[in-house]
């Protein structure tokens, strides 16, 4: 893993949206893996401002989304599509129909997830994908579990990350008890892995990450076998490395 640690999440951020940029550049029609959650929205705005000064251009590119509530259809204003509208998609080129969010209202989630993970491959797989780091180890919806989701699937959150995520709804009762998460066996197969952890809160799941043993209960320690991860981070998620 290639742990990059800097002074606060501006700059980190702005090193993130970097790497993504030169990725664009480098392949305009890169399809990319997306993350929702407080942690990117600086890179996304980075990227927004790389847009607008001409830098990059997201006219060919496809992205997909980590993972959806369920109960939440692409319109409610705290599903993660229009999380991506609010924070990203509005503001660039990309076409209405080249991102793509698995839908939290499908009749038949199951096959949504079957569908989803189909579709990303497609597309010929992932070229970069952006990660948050949740305070339990989790990244996606990928809860500490007995053993690693191979692909999308559908998960029950845990009282914890729901209590986290309380913090974007009115009320804890409305958070969604669970959601459409790709794997992390889907997240493995990303041809490159940025992930973002900023925050003294998030200081012990990247020690996990970073220096524990590999365990379904850490799922972002699977992370050290992947061959192109980088760690983007503040000093305070590195208090513990
Ligand atoms: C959420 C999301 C994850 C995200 C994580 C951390 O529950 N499903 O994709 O990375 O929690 O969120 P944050 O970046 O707000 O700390």
């Amino acid at each position: 893993m290639n742990v990059m640690i800097y002074k606060d999440k501006e700059t980190a951020s702005k090193a993130a949206a970097t790497i993504i940029a030169a990725q664009i550049l480098q392949k305009p029609n890169s399809v990319l893996g997306l993350a929702t959650g407080g942690s990117p929205v600086l890179t996304y705005q980075n990227l927004v401002k790389l847009y607008e000064e001409g830098v990059i251009s997201f006219a060919d590119v496809i992205s997909f989304n980590l993972d959806e509530y369920i109960g939440l259809d692409h319109e409610h204003n705290q599903s993660y599509f229009a999380f991506m509208q609010q924070n990203l998609f509005n503001f660039v080129d990309i076409p209405d129909g080249q991102y793509f969010v698995p839908s939290g209202v499908s009749e038949d989630p199951e096959l949504e997830c079957v569908e989803y993970e189909e579709k990303i491959e497609a597309y010929g797989g992932i070229d970069l994908q952006v990660l948050g780091l949740g305070g339990n180890g989790h990244i996606g919806f990928n809860e500490p579990a007995n053993h690693f989701a191979p692909t999308t699937h559908v998960v029950d959150l845990t009282e914890e990350t729901i209590e986290a995520n309380s913090r974007f709804f009115t009320s804890k009762e409305e958070v969604p008890t669970k959601a459409i998460s790709m794997g992390t066996g889907s997240i493995m197969k990303a041809r490159k892995i940025l992930l973002l952890a900023f925050g003294k809160g998030k200081a012990e799941a990247v020690a996990n990450m970073v220096n524990g043993r590999i365990s379904p209960q850490c799922q972002a320690s699977l992370l050290q076998v992947h061959p192109d991860v980088t760690v983007l981070i503040d000093e305070e998620a590195a208090a513990n490395l």
